[in-house]
């Protein structure tokens, strides 16, 4: 359904250059889940951002192919065809609700009008429609939802509000962006439980981000980590047969509900620097594996026999 592939951003301003992502390939098909992890800065929102052309900006230069569908190529479309699959086709969550949500427009006002510009719905059709999709999502005083501003409901109650507005114009794909991280635990695990039942019910395809794995680990089918502007690895999640050192890490800094907090790690180290291009292995600085060549030559992408890909000298 999605086939990204070659994708490469680079930022300018007045002080520097950085290249957050590089190359990055990966696909989604339909009623898949995949998700995106790495640590802070790593480029994981740029590379969601590109899929609808969100960071199309001066300054960006965004280049390679983003196949949508029977679009060829997303990255090289007009704004008006572009603001036909944004929402409607493409539907994204954010990490802050209110991002989406107008602050001076009552919740069932506003998703009625996503509906009636993205949808084929008849305006006498719409409110119903509107009160289903709140029902949908979790919501049980919907008449009192439907007529309240956004900043009368909790942060939860808002998240909810956002995701029937990305899914009322029934979209085959949606991009949630760390959906989850301006709420508390329990909160957080209501609505990732509400986003995959949805995922299931309506064979949504998902790109899921997060700088967490322990965050995604249970739903996600395939798991692209991202290091330094990169994809260092993807594997199958329901194998969990990850090999890349940095994934490796990363799993060891994953909260385990018998592991005492303190014993909680960082990977060691500086993240690599974006404005950088160099010839060694991005992660080499950090890595407790390294071979002389990860010095001397930047690893490529290898195809394992298992079909999953890492980007390491370790697997040549
Ligand atoms: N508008 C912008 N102008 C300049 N640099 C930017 C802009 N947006 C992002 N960047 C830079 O691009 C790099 C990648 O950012 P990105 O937002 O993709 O990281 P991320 O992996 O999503 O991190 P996080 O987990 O913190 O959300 C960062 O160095 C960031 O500072
Ligand atoms: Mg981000």
């Amino acid at each position: 359904m999605l086939k990204v592939r070659n994708l490469n951003i680079k930022i300018e301003n007045d002080k520097r250059i950085i290249y957050p992502v590089r190359d990055v390939s990966f696909s989604i098909d339909k009623g898949e889940i995949i998700a995106i992890i790495g640590e802070s800065g790593c480029g994981k929102s740029q590379t969601a951002m590109a899929i609808n052309q969100l960071n199309r900006m001066d300054g960006f230069t965004i280049t390679g192919t983003i196949e949508y569908k029977d679009i060829e190529n997303i990255i090289t479309l007009k704004e008006k065809p572009l603001n036909k699959i944004r929402g409607s086709e493409i539907a994204d969550i954010d990490q802050d609700p209110m991002e989406a949500l107008n602050p001076s427009l009552k919740i069932g006002y506003q998703i009625k009008d996503v509906l009636l510009q993205h949808g084929n719905c008849k305006r006498r059709e719409a409110k119903a429609l509107v009160e289903a999709y709140l029902k949908k999502v979790g919501i049980s005083d919907i008449k009192r939802v439907y007529k309240a501003y956004p900043h009368q409901l909790s942060g939860g109650m808002q998240q909810r509000v956002s995701i029937a507005m990305a899914l009322i114009s029934e979209p085959s794909l949606v991009i949630a962006d760390e959906p989850t991280t301006a709420l508390d635990v329990e909160m957080e695990r209501k609505i990732l439980e509400l986003l995959i039942g949805l995922q299931k019910e309506m064979a949504l395809g998902v790109l899921m981000i997060s700088h967490d794995l322990s965050v995604v680990k249970n739903f996600a089918h395939k798991i692209v980590v991202m290091y330094g502007g990169e994809i260092v690895e993807t594997y199958n999640n329901l194998i969990d047969d990850y090999k890349h050192p940095y994934t490796k890490a990363l799993v060891k800094c994953m909260p385990i509900i018998e592991k005492p907090v303190d014993q909680l790690k960082a990977i060691p180290g500086q993240v690599f620097d974006l404005s950088k291009q160099v010839s060694a292995c991005h992660f080499y600085d950090r890595c407790t594996e390294k071979l002389p060549i990860c010095l001397e030559k930047h690893p490529e992408i290898k195809v394992l026999k298992s079909g999953q890909e890492v980007r390491c000298f370790l697997y040549d």
